[in-house]
């Protein structure tokens, strides 16, 4: 049996390239530097989000929906998370492996939220987890952060709140809303986080954030001003089912390339033209030549 749990973890990152860490995520803000997250659920995407250059790889709990096929994120467990960080840490040897506190992992006391903060980094490998809330959360960032647990905070639209919310709807569009927002993001600065995902916010209320907090700000639909940008990896590269929100860019038609695939083989084998010969193993001459020598003794 191996001692190293987390294989991806242990290997050095390619030449050039350094490892990212929870202090050069921060220096990218200090320097001006856009910061780069995907999600990734699984070892091959994974380790091609990885080998792309991508500074974090987020095991978001949008796997309920986009992996799992669930209607919002609440189904996802803890078990099923921690599986597919897993896999993910497996794949990824520069990039920041951050994992997602599902629903229910955080909300009941803060002493489980820790303990099962620390699962993801004791049992997954995960470096640092991202959990949804704004200063209602600060107490148990706080205390994961004293636990050494590197946390990444989410406000705006949070999808866990979606029956509380009526709707994936984007957040802070009246005064009172923007000034709850900003109180959100600052209490959360001030109680650690390393980084703040901002979620379906008007741009001018994530520049506004973004100044603000010494945080970096990770933006997704939440326009161009934040310090990094996330996505989620199904919708960037076309692998989802319905409309894409406003904000998502498609980098690529996976479902289309995928689909002519899919028929080509189903079309091959009822066609016989798979497989050929040379996608054949063939038996050693010697073997073939007794064989032949045996059915023909059995024809005398
Ligand atoms: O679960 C997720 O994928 C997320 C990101 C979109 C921020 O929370």
């Amino acid at each position: 049996m191996s001692l190293i749990p987390f294989e991806g973890a242990n290997i050095p990152p390619a030449p050039g390239r350094s490892k990212v860490t929870v202090a050069s995520i921060q220096d990218k803000k200090s320097h001006g530097e856009p910061i780069t997250v995907l999600t990734a659920y699984d070892y091959a995407t994974a380790r091609l989000v990885d080998e792309a250059g991508i500074d974090m790889v987020l095991v978001g709990d949008s796997l309920a929906m986009v992996v799992l096929g669930y209607e919002n994120t609440l189904p996802v467990t803890m078990d099923e998370m921690l599986h597919h960080t897993r896999a993910v840490r497996r794949g990824v040897r520069r990039a920041m492996v951050v994992a997602d506190m599902p629903y229910a992992s955080y909300h009941v006391n803060e002493s489980e939220a820790v303990l099962n903060a620390a699962r993801f980094i004791k049992e997954s490998g995960a470096e640092a987890v991202k959990l949804e809330g704004g200063a209602k959360r600060a107490g148990i960032v706080a205390r994961m952060v004293d636990a050494e647990i590197p946390v990444m905070g989410h406000i705006g639209l949070t999808p866990q709140s979606i029956h509380r919310m009526g709707g994936y709807k984007v957040q802070g569009k009246t005064l009172s809303a923007v000034e709850k927002l900003m109180k959100d993001a600052v209490a959360l600065d001030r109680a650690g986080v390393f980084s703040l995902v901002l979620e379906g916010v008007p741009r001018e209320v994530a520049a506004m954030i973004t100044h603000e907090i010494s945080a970096p700000t990770i933006g997704i639909g939440a326009g161009p001003e934040c310090d990094g940008q996330v996505l989620v990896f199904h919708d960037i590269m076309g692998l989802t089912f319905s409309p894409p929100a406003k904000f998502v860019r498609r980098y690529g038609d996976a479902a289309a390339l995928m689909r002519q695939a899919l028929e080509q083989f189903r079309d091959d084998v009822e066609h016989r033209r798979y497989p050929n010969d040379e996608e054949s193993y063939h038996l050693p001459r010697e073997t073939a030549a007794a064989l032949e020598d045996v059915a023909l003794r059995k024809h005398r």
